[in-house]
């Protein structure tokens, strides 16, 4: 596995090396979630192609006063997990490398993030483009993978490459689960025993959610209010939002209409926490 720290060996390496590039982005601290992201990146790239791994904890993307400093940086046990998943390439830079200290451009996208997450953490999606569009032209993937956990993420990732002509294939990996449904996340190491013992009830109630769907519950008033009781009834839960949108504007809907999601962020204690299910 070749470890490259500085923007300029990340293009020397593309000008040596012309095959089929996968890129998966992450922030480090990886988990299974992570491995089925380069799982599915192996599987893109083909026997001959390349599978690259960027590990960026993004400044631009944590809100003042959120968790940038503590995010975990679990170094040398993140580079054992690539090298183990067969990562060709793993493009692991300082801030510097990545950010001019008097920098002045960002990358922004302005409809679908102004929903959801976007409404709770102003400036979150434009930290995401920008270091997104950078690790594009950086490393010049043919294709990238991302999680649908992140489904707004992924949505305005491929808004943007859209929109701006990127030439790379975006695509969406489904939601790796603990044994108890809580989706797989770094923050989760965040979480106490007893936040632990509770944040299965995202997934129990998206689920009972959907079942009511497919048993014919239109309302999202209904849905929703159902999601907020289940959740509500764990005591470390502190609910952000809790929404019923068109998985394809993810503009609130009154009237649950196919392709509809159902997203939830949810605190633990200081955690942020979200998931997400689409509905029939
Ligand atoms: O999903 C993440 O881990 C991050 O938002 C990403 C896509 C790596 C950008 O920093």
């Amino acid at each position: 596995m070749k470890i490259v720290e500085t923007a300029a060996e990340a293009h020397g390496g593309i000008a040596a090396a012309k095959r089929r590039r996968v890129l998966v982005p992450t922030m480090g601290a990886l988990h299974r979630g992570h491995l089925e992201l380069i799982r599915l990146a192996r599987a893109a790239a083909g026997p001959e192609g390349e599978v690259a791994v960027s590990i960026f904890v993004n400044p631009l993307q944590f809100e003042p006063g959120a968790d940038f400093e503590r995010y975990p940086r679990p170094e040398s046990a993140d580079e054992e997990l690539c090298r183990g998943a067969g990562v060709d390439l793993l493009f692991r830079p300082p801030v510097s490398e990545i950010y001019f200290a008097d920098r002045s451009v960002t990358v922004e996208e302005h409809a679908l993030s102004q929903t959801l997450c976007g409404k709770s953490r102003p400036g979150h999606f434009r930290g995401v483009c920008t270091v997104v569009t950078k690790l594009f032209h950086l490393l010049e993937p043919d294709a990238a993978v991302f999680g649908e956990k992140d489904f707004q993420q992924l949505a305005i990732i491929r808004r943007m490459v859209r929109d701006l002509d990127f030439r790379v294939e975006i695509i969406g990996a489904p939601t790796v689960r603990e044994e108890d449904g809580l989706a797989c996340s770094s923050r989760n190491q965040y979480l106490t025993p007893e936040e632990r013992e509770q944040a299965p009830v995202l997934r129990a109630a998206l689920l009972e959610a959907a079942e009511r769907a497919r048993n014919g519950e239109r309302s999202a008033e209904a849905l929703v209010r159902l999601v907020r009781e289940r959740i509500s009834a764990a005591p470390r839960a502190r609910i952000d939002y809790v929404e019923l949108v068109n998985a394809s504007s993810l503009e609130a809907v009154v009237t649950l209409a196919p392709p509809s999601l159902l997203a939830v962020a949810v605190f633990f204690g200081k955690t942020r926490l979200i998931d997400n299910i689409q509905l029939p």
